[in-house]
């Protein structure tokens, strides 16, 4: 029997683009995203790849949802290997103008709706006796950010913590946890922010010279997910083409010698 990995959000981006790795890899994949046409359009496209998939709605911000969603994948798989927990939103607002509902919708779905999945899913993965994978989709922004991304980083940093503390509880259980930061990644959710300034801005700024595609983050969560990386956990991986690490002041030359 395959190896099944659930992976939320799998509608659109790197969701879909790690459903479509993952089923490559073997997984039978449980393409879950709160849009169902949008489940259902990554599942075809895995099904076409004579993959093993199954589309479910599930809206990670409920947890009647999540709840409801991981016990059908039981149900119809038998077992549950993998959860990447990569849905998310963003709203670009500052934080002092903030309304609770646009912070709670924030918060609700790339923090909240992981801690949901995640507890969802480690009674099933921990009945299969032999480990498993938690990965958590964070980002570049968890740790620098920018004017207007206050809520969205909050919602990061705190995915980096909750990755921390939860693969400490699970290590025993055989189940790794951890997250992948992508950087500057072109996906329907930040085509419309990337206009040709900001793109040029970020291929200057970018050590690698250019925006990130979704597969590329997918192949890190296929690793993540693989026996290859048994020995990985609690652990943030950027996969950003270098940002974290540019200090550069660019156009500019130092004084002194
Ligand atoms: N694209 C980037 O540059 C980038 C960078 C860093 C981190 N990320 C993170 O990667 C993840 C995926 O982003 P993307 O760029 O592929 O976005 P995307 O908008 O292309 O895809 C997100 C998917 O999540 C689904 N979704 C939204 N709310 C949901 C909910 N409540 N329940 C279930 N599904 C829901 C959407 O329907 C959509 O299919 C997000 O967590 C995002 O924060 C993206």
């Amino acid at each position: 029997m395959s190896p099944v990995a659930l992976v939320t959000g799998a509608g659109s981006g790197i969701g879909q683009a790690s459903a479509v790795v993952l089923a490559r890899q073997g997984y039978a994949v449980a393409v879950t995203d709160l849009r169902e046409d949008a489940a259902a359009a990554t599942a075809d496209q895995i099904l076409d790849d004579d993959g093993t998939a199954q589309p479910y709605v599930m809206d990670v911000s409920r947890s009647d949802s999540v709840t409801a969603a991981t016990a059908a994948v039981f149900e119809h798989f038998g077992r549950l290997d993998v959860l990447v927990n990569n849905a998310g939103i963003v709203l670009q607002k500052n934080l002092a103008e903030l309304s609770d509902g646009e912070w709670d919708r924030i918060l609700g779905t790339n923090l909240t709706g992981a801690f949901y999945a995640a507890r969802a899913a480690i009674p099933y993965i921990r009945r299969g006796q032999q480990g498993g994978r938690i990965i958590n989709i964070s980002s570049i922004l968890s740790t620098v950010t920018r004017p207007l991304n206050g809520p969205y980083s909050s919602s990061k940093a705190g995915m980096n913590g909750f990755t921390r503390a939860l693969a400490l509880e699970v290590a025993r259980d055989g189940i790794t946890v951890n997250a992948v930061a992508p950087g500057h990644i072109l996906t329907p959710l930040t085509v419309p922010m990337f206009t040709p300034a900001i793109t040029r801005a970020f291929e200057e700024r970018i050590p690698l010279g250019m925006l990130g595609q979704a597969e590329w983050i997918a192949d890190v969560v296929a690793f993540l997910a693989s026996p290859q990386a048994r020995y990985i956990t609690g652990q943030v991986i950027f996969v950003d083409g270098g940002y974290n690490i540019n200090g550069d002041l660019p156009n500019l030359e130092f004084g002194g010698q």
